[in-house]
């Protein structure tokens, strides 16, 4: 059984998706130990508690300081059991500490075909902006390893979804959630608990 800690910061649309999996066993062999966020009023805190699942905030707002921040959310990460860490919209940049300790089981998804699209400052509605302005035509969704870098880590799984005409950035976020992200999370999951994901000189591998 795959335990996992799933990492969040808003919504929690990519929660929910991953809740409604586990329980149409599209994801199977695998439990959620915890949801822990960084935001106390993260909606997607409140989908947890509905569902049972533990829920815990390690707030930035009661803990200032970046180190004890670091090792307070490591700490909650390592109390929560978890085999693989999933970033589900979770918009606080990673410790080394826990990308070491976890190295090649923390997973997330970044709303866009990586290598566009992505990095520093391109999170949330931001990266649907870029690409309306930029004027691409396909964009989509990147379910990938956590590394030091901002979105460099071996890329697990990728869908494009078309860019429309007219499209403003919450009409294209919404429908790369719908054709995208909401069906790559779990599935990746899925892979994961399944031991068919391989990581070899820095690329996933689905066997
Ligand atoms: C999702 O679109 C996710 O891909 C994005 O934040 C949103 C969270 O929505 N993540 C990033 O931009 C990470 N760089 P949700 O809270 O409804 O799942």
């Amino acid at each position: 059984m795959l335990k996992i800690a799933v990492m969040v910061s808003g919504g929690g649309t990519n929660l929910q998706a991953i809740m409604d999996a586990i329980q149409d066993h599209k994801i199977t062999d695998t439990t959620i130990t915890a949801v822990i966020s960084n935001n106390a009023d993260a909606y997607a805190l409140e989908r947890a508690r509905n569902a049972g699942i533990p829920a815990v905030c390690v707030s930035r707002k009661e803990i200032p300081d970046r180190d004890a921040y670091n090792k307070a959310l490591l700490d909650a990460v390592d109390a929560s059991g978890a085999d693989l860490i999933v970033l589900a919209g979770f918009l606080v940049v990673i410790p080394t500490e826990m990308i070491q300790k976890y190295r090649n089981r923390i997973i997330n998804i970044h709303p866009s075909l990586i290598p566009s699209f992505c990095g520093t400052g391109y999170y949330g509605l931001k990266v649907h902006e870029g690409v309306l302005s930029r004027g691409v035509k396909v964009t989509g969704a990147t379910v990938h390893f956590v590394d030091e870098g901002t979105d460099t880590g071996p890329i697990i799984l990728q869908k494009a979804v078309a860019v429309e005409e007219g499209d403003t950035p919450q009409i294209l976020q919404r429908r790369v959630m719908e054709q995208a992200e909401w069906q790559l999370l779990p599935q990746a999951i899925d892979l994961i608990a399944h031991d068919r994901v391989v990581v070899e000189d820095g690329l996933a591998h689905i066997r």
